[in-house]
């Protein structure tokens, strides 16, 4: 198939095609989607097959407003509105009861639907021209990182949509937080760009997933049970002190061995591909840089990416989790 590469003057081109039944990858704040028209069954199940993605795994609506909630979701308790004053547009998912116009093939059989008003105005543009809700999932191959420039999408899907609108790098670089509204306390499934605090600074009672903080315990969004944001490579998460994980690195063969380190650290591994993701003290730049840098790492010739957790703090949260879950859910302490 021919993918059209289509730049900020394309959002009308990207609209035409969802309306038609097309997939296009498209721009938001937190990294690209792969759209379709999310009442087009057809084109729905085509995300699925495209990504090679798990048929039990739903996708998330997306919206031009808050203002579609009420299109798409019943019994919408208040705690959403406030939220979606607070954070729409913006990286916060909200999964709510659905009602019946959204196809079954969108929430993959739930009775609950992911609903998301992205903030780029791109997308915006493209939602609000196409009048549909668009159904997307990351634009990665499934168990893939995430992408997040049009370059990642052009690696990962090109020939198999029918369009690829670029926006530019995403401001975020992770995937959005989801909160479970249809359940009380409210619950965090995914950690992501809206931090915990900030959640709790509008809904205190908001709870973390028992998948998020015990290990013996399953994820609710079925996504987040799948090995996940991974390279090639094996991914090795370390949790200690700057110089012990120095001396840990230096300790493993130069051949295959990759360091991703945080900025101003690149010097300490002699011999070794060190790359640097963002900085130590300010865990947005870690997320805007994660999924580019191990992307970049993921050649033939690193078999193994040596990286030192974060800190959990604010937005650092998702970093690790999403470090975690490349690293096959497991923490090697120094
Ligand atoms: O930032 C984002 O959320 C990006 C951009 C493109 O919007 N999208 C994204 O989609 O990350 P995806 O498909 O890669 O991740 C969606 C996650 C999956 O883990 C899925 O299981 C979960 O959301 N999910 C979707 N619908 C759900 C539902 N009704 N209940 C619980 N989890 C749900
Ligand atoms: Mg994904």
């Amino acid at each position: 198939m021919k993918t059209e590469l289509l730049d900020a003057s394309g959002a009308a081109r990207a609209a035409e095609l969802l309306r038609a039944g097309g997939l296009v990858a498209l721009p938001t704040e937190t990294v690209y989607g792969l759209g379709a028209n999310g009442l087009d069954e057809k084109a729905v199940a085509r995300i699925f097959e495209v990504k090679g993605r798990p048929q039990d795994n739903p996708l998330i609506l997306h919206v031009a407003s808050a203002e579609d909630l009420d299109r798409w979701c019943r019994d919408i308790p208040a705690e959403a509105r406030a939220l979606t004053e607070r954070f729409w547009p913006g990286p916060l998912t909200l999964v709510l009861r659905r009602r019946p116009s959204v196809p079954l093939r969108v929430t993959a059989g739930l009775e609950t639907v992911a609903m998301r008003c992205p903030d780029h105005p791109l997308t915006r543009e493209v939602l609000r021209l196409a009048g549909v809700p668009v159904a997307a999932p990351s634009a990665n191959l499934s168990g893939k990182p995430s992408t997040t420039t049009a370059a990642h999408c052009v690696h990962d899907l090109w020939g198999k949509v029918e369009a690829i609108l670029d926006g530019g790098p995403c401001r975020v670089g992770l995937e959005s937080t989801i909160l479970d509204l249809s359940v009380f306390p409210p619950r965090v499934l995914r950690p992501g760009g809206v931090t915990l605090e900030q959640l709790r600074a509008v809904l205190p009672e908001t709870e973390l997933d028992p998948g998020l903080v015990r290990p013996d315990e399953i994820p609710k969004a079925p996504g987040m049970k799948y090995r996940h944001y991974s390279p090639q490579a094996e991914l090795r998460l370390l949790r200690g002190e700057k110089e012990r994980f120095f001396d840990y690195v230096n300790s493993l063969p130069d051949a295959g061995t990759a360091v991703l380190c945080y900025a101003g650290e690149e010097g300490n591994f002699p011999g070794k591909r060190a790359l640097a993701y963002g900085r130590e003290d300010a865990p947005e730049t870690l997320a805007a840089g994660l999924f580019d840098s191990l992307r970049a790492l993921d050649t033939p010739e690193v078999a193994l990416i040596c990286v030192r957790c974060p800190s959990e703090e604010g937005v650092g949260r998702a970093v690790v989790n999403r470090l975690k879950k490349a690293a096959g859910g497991k923490i090697t302490c120094l």
